[in-house]
């Protein structure tokens, strides 16, 4: 039976009887919208842990003020019943964990010294990583990793877990999440899970119903051209230009694709990186190391749609 926790307090005795039965934690730290890249971060820590806690909460502190804090999509009845699903499959694997724990506190629990439902950043205590959390996603975003670090930080003291698992589709949110381990000597590891996708290569995301047919095809086209990138990469080229050349040359062809489509009116967009950077600074890379690897991602924006009652 999967117990739900709202408070730290009973959590902690129950971490206290899990650590004294020699039992593991992992922990899969969500803000709802279940889909299945959440459920295989818990099939992954069922795998490894004997015992798996889900946290579900929509963190204030990441969102930037102009973004969807308060339209982000909540189904919590839903989160339970797919948890409670995959905890009863789970029951019949041999040897497998099982879901024993949803922790989903209040803001006032997360966060005592913010006032609720605020995106108010400065007030109580955050974690920065520079210039780490300032570069990419976090260029655009610029409270969205101290948000996440310090949201992280507290759920790891909280639930005390010899494990964690963070989706590769977020991968700077990975490097955020290891850094986070590295500085602060936390005992606890990091395991990346492989990124869900859509038949057609679309990453699952709980906001990808925000997306019509028409921008769904943008997000398609993004992921063939990093596909494009890292064939480059395998085919034995090392440099920036060998690697990333067949991405711009995609890019030429999103831009195409973004005439055709702003010849619609339909959806607009428009490039904000391509990167090709180290994976421990994500600082963008000349060339890659093979023994040290890199990491390829890339981002576009969404624009505004022009016509009032289109759905896309
Ligand atoms: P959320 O977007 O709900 O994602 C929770 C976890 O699921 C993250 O580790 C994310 O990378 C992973 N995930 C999402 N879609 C995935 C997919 N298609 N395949 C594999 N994994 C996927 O990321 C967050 O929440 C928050 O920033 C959080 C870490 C919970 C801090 O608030």
């Amino acid at each position: 039976e999967t117990k739900i926790f709202r408070d730290v307090e009973p959590l902690r005795q129950f971490r206290k009887a899990a650590f004294l039965s020699n039992r593991t934690v992992g922990l899969v730290p969500t803000m709802g919208a279940l889909h299945e890249g959440h459920l295989s971060l818990v099939r992954h820590a069922a795998s490894e842990n004997t015992d798996v806690v889900v946290t579900i909460y929509v963190n204030p502190t990441q969102f930037g003020l102009n973004e969807d804090l308060a339209s982000y999509p909540k189904t919590w009845e839903t989160d339970l019943r797919m948890l409670h699903t995959l905890d009863r499959e789970l029951a019949s694997v041999k040897g497998a964990g099982r879901v024993t724990a949803v922790f989903a506190p209040t803001t006032k629990t997360m966060y005592p010294m913010l006032p609720p439902d605020s995106s108010i950043p400065g007030v109580g205590s955050f974690i920065e990583m520079r210039p780490l959390g300032q570069l990419l996603e976090g260029a655009s975003r610029p409270v969205f990793f101290r948000g996440v670090a310090t949201v992280c930080m507290k759920l790891f003291n909280i639930c005390q877990p010899e494990r964690v698992y963070f989706g590769q589709k977020d991968i700077q949110q990975t490097v955020v999440i290891r850094r986070l381990v590295k500085d602060f000597h936390l005992p606890i590891d990091v395991k990346i899970v492989p990124t869900s996708r859509e038949p057609d290569g679309l990453a699952l995301s709980s906001r990808n119903v925000y997306l019509g047919a028409r921008r769904r095809t943008v997000g398609i086209v993004l992921n063939q051209a990093l596909r494009k990138a890292e064939a480059q990469y395998k085919a034995g080229k090392r440099t920036r230009g060998d690697i990333l050349w067949p991405a711009s040359d995609h890019a030429d062809q999103t831009k195409m694709a973004q005439d055709s489509l702003e010849s619609h009116k339909r959806a607009r967009f428009e490039v904000d990186y391509i990167s090709l950077a180290d994976p421990e600074t994500m600082e963008e890379l000349d060339e890659v190391n093979p023994a040290r690897g890199a990491i390829l991602s890339g981002a576009v924006k969404m624009m505004p749609v022009e016509e009032p009652n289109s759905s896309e």
